[in-house]
């Protein structure tokens, strides 16, 4: 087994930095160098200032001031950092194809085969090449082929190390892992390099949370294990439209059924439908694998998923239409939340985003508040959206036009129509409700997309309150 001494990272997103830096802190006697194209976003790793870090993550904060400058390290000079290391993370984004063959359902991997392309010109010993990016089941393969078109008699052996850290729990998910899953060939040097990756992971974790298995089940596994958790938010979110039409209430059913250990408490929170760069990418990708294999039934059973979730967001937006007296022209909708879940300032698809689309199509100004979430990011959001869509530059201002964004939460409700919470942020709960009825249009009308306010006491201040699910 050979022993690593020097880590080389590939991408320093929202996987890839706060993995590396974890590696870093608990192996000080690895360097790691995380590398990437983007050099604003590696100025943005070295800034001084640790809030300036590009990405939100409680706990990151403290772990790269340990580690930045000792053993970890953020550039853009990838090539040196591909020669020097024994070991290359390639954690590069792998969204869905936008164009072409497969378009808006296999994942684009232009990028990983970049990298691949990268690694081999540039590489003059043997390396160990670890897929981080959710990649389709087979991709090894294809990166085995353009490693060994090198010529340069140097041996690269792929492992699949899928992540399964989730946002706003990074920090926590890496240093106190269920698992972590690490694939690769059946032969020796396969082997041996399992045991160097190993190795690392061992110095903070017991044997028991570390999984080895073929290269094709770990790259499977990550799409399952996504999928899956998909799944039970579609079902919860499924039923809160018949708990609505019924009188049950969503959360009294999650938890009566949550208690049986068979299905368990997690992952049972209806909301106005989930969103994050992994669950849809993932489950189109799968979507497309199963028809690709001609398996028509699985395909279709796996796509219901992402069809419902779009059902919740649509749902979420028409209620609030239809509430309003069927229409939202000209009216204030006040959203708090703009991230795709609390704790993060990443927005890829969150509900948010469909949700405001909707409104504004028919007519509304949104006027945003996030803790987290800048003016910038929000309008982008909805730029890429409506570019996307074809939709010409002159409407595309004209529809930016209705989306306001505020620093303060007290600002954005300010003689609004109504409220809609898109994301759990702790904040939200505690807000002096009272006072934001006061300075609201009456009927003031509230809508918790996440369950996350007391029915009662909303309903005693004077709301008309409506919670998904109850
Ligand atoms: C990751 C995974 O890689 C993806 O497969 C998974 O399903 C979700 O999370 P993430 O870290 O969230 O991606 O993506 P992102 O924050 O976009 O970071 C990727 C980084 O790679 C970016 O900073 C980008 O600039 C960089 N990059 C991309 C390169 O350095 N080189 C490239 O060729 C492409
Ligand atoms: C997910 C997986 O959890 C993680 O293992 C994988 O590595 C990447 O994808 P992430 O997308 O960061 O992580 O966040 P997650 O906590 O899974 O939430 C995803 C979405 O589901 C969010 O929009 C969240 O609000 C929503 N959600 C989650 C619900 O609506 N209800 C729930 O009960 C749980």
């Amino acid at each position: 087994m050979k022993k690593i001494k020097n880590i080389c990272c590939l991408g320093a997103g929202y996987v890839g930095g706060p993995t590396m830096s974890v590696i870093a802190l608990k192996c000080p006697e690895i360097i790691v160098n995380v590398v990437d194209l983007n050099a604003d976003r590696i100025a943005a790793w070295n800034d001084v200032n640790l809030e300036n870090l590009p990405i939100y993550e409680p706990g990151l904060d403290e772990v790269v001031s340990k580690a930045r400058g000792r053993n970890l390290f953020f550039s853009t000079d990838i090539n040196t950092a591909i020669k020097d290391a024994d070991m290359i993370f390639i954690a590069v984004n792998t969204p869905t194809k936008n164009y072409g063959e497969g378009k808006g359902m296999a994942a684009d991997l232009k990028f990983v085969e970049l990298c691949a392309r990268q690694i081999a010109e540039v590489s003059t010993n043997d390396k160990i090449i670890v897929e981080k990016s959710t990649l389709p089941v087979r991709t090894a393969q294809t990166l085995q082929t353009i490693l060994k078109s090198n010529g340069n008699d140097v041996n690269f052996e792929v492992l699949s190390n899928p992540e399964f850290l989730a946002e706003g729990t990074a920090i926590n998910d890496l240093l106190n892992a269920d698992r972590v899953l690490i694939g690769g060939n059946k032969t020796e040097s396969g082997q041996n390099a399992i045991k160097s990756l190993v190795d690392i992971y061992s110095n903070w974790l017991s044997p028991q949370q570390i999984l080895t298995t073929n290269l094709w089940s770990s790259e499977l596994s990550k799409l399952t294990a996504n999928a899956f958790l998909a799944q039970r938010i579609s079902s919860i979110n499924a039923l809160s439209a018949l708990c609505e039409a019924t009188e049950a209430d969503v959360d009294e059913v999650a938890n009566a059924i949550g208690t049986d250990s068979r299905i368990g408490s997690k992952f049972l929170k209806a909301s106005v439908g989930f969103g994050g760069s992994c669950f849809q990418k993932d489950i189109l990708n799968l979507v497309y694998l199963c028809r690709h294999f001609n398996l028509p039934e699985v395909a279709n059973y796996w796509e219901q998923v992402i069809i419902l979730n779009d059902y919740q967001k649509h749902r979420f937006a028409k209620k609030i239409i239809n509430t309003l007296f069927n229409t939202v022209s000209d009216k204030k909708i006040a959203f708090l939340g703009w991230a795709f879940k609390k704790d993060t300032n990443d927005t890829r698809e969150s509900a948010s985003i469909y949700v405001a689309e909707r409104l504004i199509e028919d007519g509304a100004e949104i006027h945003v508040y996030d803790p987290k979430v800048s003016r910038e990011k929000i309008k982008s959001d909805m730029r890429n959206l409506w570019e996307l869509k074809g939709i010409n530059e002159d409407i595309i201002l004209h529809k930016l036009a209705q989306i306001k964004v505020y620093d303060e939460h007290s600002e954005a409700v300010k003689d609004s129509h109504a409220i809609a919470i898109l994301t759990e942020w702790d904040e939200f709960r505690n807000y002096d409700w009272i006072s934001i009825y006061k300075k609201m249009y009456k009927p003031a009308f509230l809508f918790d997309g996440r369950g996350i306010l007391n029915i009662d006491k909303i309903k005693e201040i004077g709301f008309d309150f409506y919670s998904i699910g109850k």
